[in-house]
This record gives C-alpha cells, structure tokens and sequence, in this order.
C-alpha cells in the first residue's frame, strides 16, 4: 500500500498515519518530523530548515524533496509507504511522480482530510508531544494517563515550536496557497479519497480504511 495523507495543519495526518503504520506494517514518513530531528540535531539541512519552519513557511522543494527521494530507496519501504505532509506543492507531487516510476512503483491512494477551521486551531494550540519518543497526544481529545508525562515512556510533554497563533496562521495560509492545489491534483489523476476528519479518532481511522477497501 502506497499512500499519501494530504490535509491542513492539524488535520490529524501523523495521529493517523501512525495507526495506518501500524494496521499495514508499512513505514510512516514524515518530512515534518525528519526536518524537526534535523534542527534539534543543527545538521546543515536542519539550519537551512530553521528559519522557514519558525515562521510557519514551506522549507524550499529542493530540499525535502532530495529527503523523501533517498527516504523511499530504504528498505522498509518496499512493501509500501505513507508519506506523511508530502507532497505539499505542485513540483513536489511532480518529483515524487518521477522517483516512483524511477521505483516502478504506483501511489494507490491520497487520503484528504476535511477538518474546519476552528476545530484545526483547538487541536493544534491542545497538542502535546513527548520530547523524548515523540507520541503525540491532545489535552483534551488523547490525554495522557498523567498531565504532562509520556504513558508510552514517561517522557515530558511539550508544545511544538510553530504551534503559536502567529505562525498557526501562517501555516494555514502556506496550505491554502501552495498545498490545497494538489487536492485537484491527485482527483484529476483519480487518487483522491476525501475523508471526514471532524469524528473521534478511531471513527476517522474506520472511515480511512473502510475508504481504501472501496477504492
Ligand atoms: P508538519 O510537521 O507536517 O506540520 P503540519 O502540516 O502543519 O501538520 P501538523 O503536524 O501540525 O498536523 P497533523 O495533521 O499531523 O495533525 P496531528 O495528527 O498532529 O510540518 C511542519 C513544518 O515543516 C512546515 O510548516 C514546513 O515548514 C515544514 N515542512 C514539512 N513538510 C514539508 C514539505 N513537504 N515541504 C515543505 N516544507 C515542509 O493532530 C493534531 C492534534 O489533534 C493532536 O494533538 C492530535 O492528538 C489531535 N487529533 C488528531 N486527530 C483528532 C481527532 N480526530 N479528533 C480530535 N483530536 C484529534
Ligand atoms: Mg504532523
Ligand atoms: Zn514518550
């Protein structure tokens, strides 16, 4: 199975590809979370990512796709993929096109995500994620069986970076300009599988798959 999950900041794509992960057996990749381990490492990439991703803008093409390029060529891909906020523009889509066919390999589906607007800022500002392993949580929506602890490793809970009003909002409009396009992108190459992601997560998770069984 070789997926893309598409959708606005917030809209759930780790929390869910990192079920489909586990339902496939198929590796999540993240370009958010690879730059991120690269800034907190201060590897070259990681510095030349900083300061787009600090002030909610896309890092240049160039950049994540040479990530996701190399990303695919491994190993535990070759039974499939999600890729994770990737593609986010137009000639992202179009390198990832080329890497496939270079591949011999075929996207089966672009899940969409449909989340409005108030409820991305209400999941976005209520994120935790644990500084050492990474889960995510929700103060509200998938808390933690004790405030501000990992119960997966007893890490601590922070906010992201970037998940403050200013940056939110430019996240938002970085997404509504260069990545809602690809929507019409993937539904013209008849990939898109639009999902509504206002539901509880394990009813998102049930409709994902009972979509993908249909497509
Ligand atoms: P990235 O890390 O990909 O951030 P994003 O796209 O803004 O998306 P998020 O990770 O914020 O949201 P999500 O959809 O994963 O939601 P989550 O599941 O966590 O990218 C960060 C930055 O890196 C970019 O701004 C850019 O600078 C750079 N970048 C990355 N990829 C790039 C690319 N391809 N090109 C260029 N630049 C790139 O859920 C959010 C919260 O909601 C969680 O707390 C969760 O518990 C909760 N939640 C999830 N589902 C539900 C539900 N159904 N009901 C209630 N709560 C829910
Ligand atoms: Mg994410
Ligand atoms: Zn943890």
């Amino acid at each position: 199975m070789n997926l893309i999950l598409l959708g606005p900041p917030g809209a759930g794509k780790g929390t869910q590809s990192v079920l489909l992960e586990k339902h496939f057996g198929i590796p999540q990749i993240s370009t958010g979370d690879i730059l991120r381990a690269a800034v907190k490492a201060s590897t070259p990439m990681g510095v030349k990512a900083k300061s787009f991703m600090d002030a909610g803008n896309l890092v240049p093409d160039e950049v994540v796709v040479g990530i996701v390029r190399e990303r695919l060529q491994e190993s535990d891909c070759a039974n499939g993929f999600i890729l994770d906020g990737f593609p986010r523009t137009v000639p992202q889509a179009d390198a990832l096109n080329e890497s496939l066919v270079q591949l011999s390999r075929e996207l089966d589906a672009v899940v969409s995500l449909q989340v409005d607007i108030h409820a991305l800022v209400e999941r976005l500002t209520g994120r935790r994620t644990c500084k050492e392993c990474g889960k995510g949580y929700h103060v509200t929506f998938d808390p933690p069986a004790a405030d501000g602890t990992c119960s997966a490793c007893g890490g601590e809970l922070v906010q992201r970076d970037d998940d403050h009003e200013e940056t939110i909002r430019r996240r938002m409009q970085a997404y509504h300009q260069q990545t809602a396009p690809l929507e019409e992108y993937y539904r013209l190459a008849g990939l898109l599988l639009t999902v509504d992601g206002m539901s509880g997560i394990e009813d998102v998770q049930q409709t994902i798959l009972t979509g993908l069984q249909a497509s």
